[in-house]
């Protein structure tokens, strides 16, 4: 482990996307690529903490000197979160599916012949993010959310931090015309109770760096 100011804390990271299954070779996902969870996990390593990674899917390599728990699905996240609590600060920057296929089936399934088409039906999934933050005893002295908004970035991630109960809310503005869901740059807004801190355009490596030690300042 590294030398560093985040020596001897345990820092839980999410990131990716999850899958949720149709049957045992189908499933629905969504386009997170899992580098900006990738690169705040490899930062706090490289400050010394002690990180578990919670990964789903992503199409990125988990970094290098970091526990990795890989899971498919937002329950199976959630359990693994659950498993490695307590931890003095964790981050949960996945894109975890909001809603899981409720009827999901155990075979795959086949075309009948008739030209009907099978109706899936969805379960709303746990919030883990909310789970941690509304912890009332062992929770992280620190909870940092993220939030990807299209419009009034500060107001609309400002309600979600109340709503959630994290400490931070990390928040960027992923309208098509940024180009940053699936780029190489982030625009980031830290919400926190501060107020709203906006952060100039950086890469994702960047912005993990500045996050990375933004936590170590507050659990110093
Ligand atoms: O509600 P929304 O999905 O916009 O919130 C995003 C934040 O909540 C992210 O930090 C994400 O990792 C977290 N989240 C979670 N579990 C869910 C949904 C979102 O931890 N089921």
């Amino acid at each position: 482990l590294a030398d560093g100011p985040l020596k001897g804390k345990h820092v839980l990271v999410t990131s990716g996307p999850t899958h949720e299954p149709i049957d045992p070779v189908r499933y629905i996902a969504n386009r997170s690529s899992g580098a900006q969870g990738t690169a705040i996990a490899r930062s706090l390593a490289a400050l010394g903490a002690d990180v578990t990674f919670v990964t789903g899917p992503a199409d990125v390599a988990p970094p290098l000197g970091v526990k990795v728990v890989a899971v498919q699905t937002a329950r199976e996240m959630k359990e693994a979160v659950d498993a490695a609590l307590p931890a003095d600060a964790a981050v949960f920057a996945a894109a975890v599916a909001d809603w899981r296929v409720e009827n999901a089936s155990g075979s795959k399934m086949k075309k009948d012949g008739s030209g009907n088409a099978p109706a899936l039906s969805f379960a709303e999934n746990p919030d883990i993010l909310a789970g941690v933050s509304q912890m009332t005893a062992g929770r992280p002295k620190l909870v940092v959310g993220f939030a990807a908004e299209t419009d009034d970035v500060e107001a609309n991630a400002t309600a979600k931090r109340a709503r959630k109960g994290c400490d931070w809310i990390v928040a960027n503005d992923v309208s098509p015309e940024t180009g940053i869901m699936g780029g190489s740059e982030n625009a980031v807004t830290i919400i926190s109770d501060a107020g709203a801190d906006v952060w100039p355009r950086l890469n994702k490596e960047q912005v993990a760096m500045k996050i990375a030690a933004k936590i170590a300042e507050a659990l110093a």
